[in-house]
């Protein structure tokens, strides 16, 4: 994996798959914060299935290595799957979660207004989970929005999370222990983290997508790590 770091260290990125974490140690993390990319290839609920077993399966063993016993993991989930059907990818995603070890904690929406696409309104899931036997004392907070779709940076294809969202999330977690977005994409979350004076990890896969969030935090090259 290729790293990334601020001057200070507090901000570091990797540019590599997110399957694998080895760079973090286990058990570091405060809060996990990511907007997975949900275009999946393939129409109907066997496709979604089988998109939600890869997150919960490939991706979440290792966020749940990495994670505190008692942090967080938040997920911002579309609902069009394969850009265009209505799934409900929030409970296709929380029983396979559940079924890895996760519970959930809390659920929120973020609805898209003027949305430029011809669906009105719409709408992201914030998905909140703990480890299995972990629980949290809930909070009167009520996790709903209604915002335009944010801009992203210019050279990213991806949506992002928008600002007021990332920021409850992080005011309402775990303040010990750094921020991992392991699909970070231009890097919207790590910059919300930082003006937050929290610390934040990043994995990116895309090598581009890992320069432009480099060059937005002012990440310098540091070193390839196995
Ligand atoms: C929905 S975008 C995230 C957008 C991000 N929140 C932002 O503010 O730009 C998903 C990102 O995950 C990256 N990605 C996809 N598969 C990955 C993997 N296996 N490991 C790491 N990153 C991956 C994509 O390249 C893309 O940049």
């Amino acid at each position: 994996m290729t790293r990334y770091e601020r001057r200070d260290g507090r901000l570091r990125l990797f540019r590599g798959d997110s399957r694998r974490l080895d760079p973090i140690s286990s058990g570091t993390v405060g809060v996990i914060l990511t907007s997975p990319p949900y275009w999946v290839r393939g129409r109907g609920r066997a496709a979604a299935e089988r998109y939600a077993r890869d997150l919960a399966v490939g991706f979440g063993r290792e966020w749940k290595r990495v994670l505190a016993r008692d942090g967080d993991l938040w997920l911002m989930i579309g609902d069009r799957h394969d850009g265009a059907e209505w799934v409900a990818m929030d409970a296709i995603i929380t029983g396979w979660l559940r079924r890895t070890g996760w519970s959930l904690q809390s659920r929120g929406f973020w609805a898209q207004t003027s949305s430029r696409e011809r669906w009105d309104n719409r709408v992201n899931y914030l998905l909140r989970f703990k480890k299995a036997g972990e629980v949290v004392r809930p909070r009167g907070t009520t996790l709903c929005w209604m915002l335009p779709l944010p801009r992203s940076h210019p050279d990213s294809i991806w949506d992002t999370i928008p600002e007021p969202v990332a920021r409850t999330v992080l005011e309402g977690s775990k303040k010990r222990g750094p921020v991992l977005d392991p699909f970070c994409g231009s890097g919207t979350v790590g910059r919300i983290a930082a003006s937050l004076g929290r610390e934040w990890i990043g994995v990116e896969r895309d090598p581009r997508m890992a320069r432009i969030t480099a060059r937005r935090l002012r990440l310098r090259r540091v070193a390839s790590v196995t």
